[in-house]
């Protein structure tokens, strides 16, 4: 249970300060400043907070409001049954939860059919019909009264100013002003063209378009309409005879696209369904709405608070978020450029937990204006590398703090100075050899004679890295089968060898957790003799230059590399972020068994079958003393194509020469 600081106090009265501006923005200004998913995660933090502090809840907060205030230029109008809204489901859980509890309160006596229909994104609108003739439409407004926008919706082709057959009394159409794609695009080139602000979607697009006074400006944007509820004497008995009959009447109303579920896994199966048909749909949708059939029953239900208890909007993830950005930390990239990387706190978008992403560079990062210690939003839109829009400056405290490129300390991993070039965007690492590209690092780490992990070679790594889900090896162990599944060309198969080959390495030796860590000058023999005389990874941490020096194989300059290394905060910073998902097992590292115990073997020349490195763990494994120089105490020289004088000075010394084959041939006897 956390304590209530004067912190969280700040936080709530900046959170309502900027969720009823946003709201403002949005609902009477039709100029939203953020998109809803941005919106909807603010008024989630502060319910959050509200439930957690129910003493912070105040009545006008604006977690008790529902709805939004009429504008003043139109005409406000009554609504003869009230304008209701959905209650939102976001997971199957919620779903099932909505439907057991349609069950639980009695009213569902026998398995129900659900009607699914797709959940257009635009603006709610009443149609009034009198002896079959439009005589007024209105906006939702706060549910009970709405703005006569009827001149405005009269330019909207697709809706009927007459009705195609015969009613009786009033006939009340609701549905959905929309504007689809096409017209979107073309509205935002013009404006484009023109120098006015673009809108960011079709809806804000529409919203706008409908509250213009002049409807000559309305019948420009080109709006559409789709029905989705009938209100007439002598209803159908099921709600998908109400669509039908919607558009016999002469509107869109989406028979086709819509679907009669007998279950609720049939209402899943759509929900899929729907996410794959989606990009493909002219116009833009934000889920499904499901409701009970049986018109009846859906009635029987009743209504809880502004929602009917009979249906849901089971919405897709939402592909924008807010949270705080904890820090940034620069990676080496591929070509020794340094790019910030946002470290985030992990925030759920679109279904994937996202704690890190790209800031590209320095110019980015200024011409957005983010701050360390900001609210930030992020985006992931399909399976796009998430992105950070930008801060949500409102939230800021004061404390927020400008990310300094120029460190004193150079670059983060090997401490050389960093160089940023005229004319260039990129800072670079001075350094070429610099094993901090963290890209090679993680390909180095996977290796065999590190972290041994098969199935994530070279291509593998980079495919992770590229998509922005490892930025170091120790990303590694938080990799879920869900988020390398979601890339392209990985199978559930591969996604499931990939994750067993990691998570079966959560226990490694002393000698390859110190070779893992790519420290200049250390391979694996040093990292034997290291393992050998530290016996663990805090005792070596801790070594002094004049400790390192005394080790067999280690001179004064491989003894300050590895110092520069541990001594480095940034490598320092991600052995303890290894050492959280890994342990180390301090058993002896010599091995004292196997096909070549206590032999001392050399490798020269080119191998066929594997690289030097593996050819060598593999003689490791086998017991073998591996050596890189031939001498009089060598038992056995393994010598690839174009070997050159150690293959020399082992016939001169008479020592044992073997072929590749013949090697592989004695290690698996
Ligand atoms: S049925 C009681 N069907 O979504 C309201 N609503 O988030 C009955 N919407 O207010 C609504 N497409 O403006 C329904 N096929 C659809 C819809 C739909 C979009 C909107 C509608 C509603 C809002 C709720």
């Amino acid at each position: 249970m956390a304590i209530l600081d004067e912190r969280i106090i700040q936080r709530v009265r900046k959170l309502r300060e900027t969720i009823n501006d946003l709201r403002y923005r949005y609902h009477v200004l039709d100029d939203p400043a953020v998109t809803d998913s941005v919106y909807d995660s603010l008024t989630n933090e502060l319910k959050k907070i509200e439930t957690e502090f129910p003493e912070l809840e105040t009545p006008d907060s604006p977690t008790q409001r529902v709805g939004g205030a009429p504008l003043d230029k139109f005409r406000k109008v009554a609504h003869h049954h009230p304008m209701l809204s959905l209650n939102d489901a976001f997971s199957r859980e919620e779903v099932v939860a909505w439907s057991e509890r349609l069950t639980r309160l009695g009213h569902l006596a026998k398995p129900v059919n659900y009607y699914c229909e797709l959940k257009m994104d635009g603006l709610a609108c009443s149609l009034l019909y009198q002896q079959g003739v439009l005589v007024r439409a209105a906006t939702r407004g706060d549910g009970y009264t709405g703005e006569d926008v009827t001149q405005n919706v009269k330019t909207i082709d697709a809706v009927p100013l007459k009705l195609r057959q015969k009613t009786t009394g009033d006939v009340e159409v609701r549905g959905e002003i929309y504007m689809p794609y096409s017209s979107f695009i073309k509205l935002n080139e013009s404006r484009k063209a023109k120098n006015l602000p673009l809108f960011a979607n079709p809806r804000n697009a529409s919203a706008g378009a409908i509250r213009q006074l002049d409807p000559k400006l309305t019948a420009e944007r080109d709006l559409s309409f789709m029905a989705y509820q009938l209100i007439e004497q002598g209803e159908p008995d099921f709600h998908n005879q109400e669509h039908q009959r919607l558009e016999e009447l002469g509107f869109k109303a989406n028979v086709k696209e819509n679907f009669l579920a007998k279950n609720l896994e049939e209402v899943f199966q759509f929900h899929q369904k729907v996410i794959k048909t989606r990009p493909k749909l002219p116009y833009q949708i934000d889920g499904i709405v499901v409701q009970v059939n049986d018109r009846h029953l859906f009635n029987r239900l009743g209504v809880i608070g502004k929602a009917p208890r009979g249906a849901v909007a089971y919405k897709f993830d939402p592909e924008e978020a807010t949270t705080k950005l904890l820090d940034i930390i620069l990676q080496v990239g591929r070509q020794g450029t340094l790019t910030p990387v946002a470290v985030l706190e992990p925030v759920n978008v679109a279904g994937v937990t996202v704690s890190r992403a790209t800031l590209h560079n320095e110019d980015e990062i200024e011409r957005k204006g983010i701050l360390i210690g900001d609210t930030v939003v992020i985006r992931r839109a399909g399976d796009v590398i998430p992105e950070v829009l930008g801060p949500v400056k409102e939230l800021r405290t004061g404390k927020e703090k400008k990310f300094n490129f120029n460190l004193n300390s150079g670059c983060p991993i090997c401490g050389r100075p960093i160089t940023k070039k005229a004319g260039e965007v990129a800072w670079r690492c001075t350094n070429p050899e610099c094993l901090g590209s963290t890209l090679l690092q993680i390909r180095h780490f996977t290796t065999k004679a590190a972290f041994d992990m098969p199935g994530l070679g070279l291509k593998v790594v980079d495919k992770l890295y590229d998509a922005g889900l490892i930025s170091d090896a120790s990303d590694l162990f938080n990799l879920k089968e869900k988020d390398i599944e979601s890339l392209p060309s990985f199978g559930k198969k591969s996604a499931q060898n990939i994750i067993h080959a990691i998570q079966s390495k959560r226990i490694v030796g002393l000698r390859q957790f110190i070779y893992s860590l790519g420290i200049l000058h250390v391979g694996v023999e040093t990292a034997q003799s290291l393992a050998e005389h530290f016996g663990s990874i805090d005792k070596l941490r801790r070594a002094k230059i004049s400790d390192l020096e005394n080790i067999k194989d280690v001179g004064p300059i491989v003894a300050r590399s590895i110092w520069n290394y541990f001594t480095n905060p940034q490598a320092s910073k991600y052995v303890g972020r290894l050492l959280d998902k890994v342990e180390v097992s301090h058993a002896k590292t010599k091995k004292e068994s196997g096909p070549l115990a206590g032999k001392s073997i050399v490798f020269t020349g080119t191998l066929e079958t594997m690289t030097r490195a593996d050819a060598q763990e593999t003689a490791r494994q086998a017991g073998a003393d591996v050596n890189d120089s031939v001498s009089k105490n060598t038992d056995i020289v393994v010598v690839g194509a174009n070997a050159g004088s150690k293959a020399e000075k082992a016939r001169k010394f008479g020592v044992k020469i073997l072929s590749e084959k013949d090697y592989l041939k004695l290690i698996s006897d």
